[in-house]
């Protein structure tokens, strides 16, 4: 029995769409300035910044507009998570970690923040105001002076309180 002709000319048909097909057809290819965009990892050595500068008394006007609501007066009793104090709380029964008395890297806050800050509209500051908020913080923390510029040299060197005491802690196994 041979095949009928028209069942012939359907399996040519969408046998060679098929292989005019490289992709199965959604969306378009990601243009690298599109991938720019989305590539905002910061490393705890600073690679990653971007241009652009500010210090806390530029970050603390940043902060009142846009962070205060949720993390209260400087960094404290908001109703959300607490960003300032706590220093020299984590051996005691009460460990406070903050910004200041927990994180080991100053260009994290600055990474997080890009990120995830403000919560309910991130990715609307501008990197002056990230880098001027991320000072605010510092500032607050006791960390920085208020008119240190944070930017993508000088973040980077921020010494942290507690980051000496992150100790690698890989035990082999096997
Ligand atoms: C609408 C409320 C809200 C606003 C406004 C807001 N935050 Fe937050 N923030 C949160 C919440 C909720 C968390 C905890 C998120 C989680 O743990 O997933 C948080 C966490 C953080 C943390 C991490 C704290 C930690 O130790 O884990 C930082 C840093 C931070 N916010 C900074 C900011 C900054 C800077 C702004 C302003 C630019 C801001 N936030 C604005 C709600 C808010």
């Amino acid at each position: 029995m041979s095949t009928p002709r028209y069942q012939l000319l359907l399996i040519m048909f969408f046998g060679l769409n098929a292989l005019a097909d490289e992709s199965p057809g959604f969306g378009e290819p990601v243009s690298a300035n599109d991938l720019n965009a989305l590539d905002v990892t910061v490393e705890p050595d600073g690679k990653g910044l971007p241009n652009g500068s500010g210090s806390a008394v530029e970050g603390a006007m940043v902060y009142q507009n846009h962070c205060f609501a949720c993390h209260g007066k400087n960094g404290e009793d908001g109703i959300n998570a607490r960003l300032a104090g706590g220093h020299g709380s984590l051996t005691t029964a009460i460990p406070v970690k903050t910004l200041g008395s927990f994180w080991p890297y100053a260009t994290t806050i600055f990474d997080y923040v890009r990120r995830a800050m403000p919560f309910q509209t991130p990715g609307t500051l501008s990197n002056d105001e990230l880098y001027a908020v991320t000072a605010y913080l510092l500032f607050i923390n006791d960390v920085i002076d208020e008119e240190q510029m944070m930017n993508a040299e000088s973040l980077p060197a921020v010494s942290m309180p507690n980051r000496d005491n992150f100790v690698w802690d890989f035990i082999p196994r096997n």
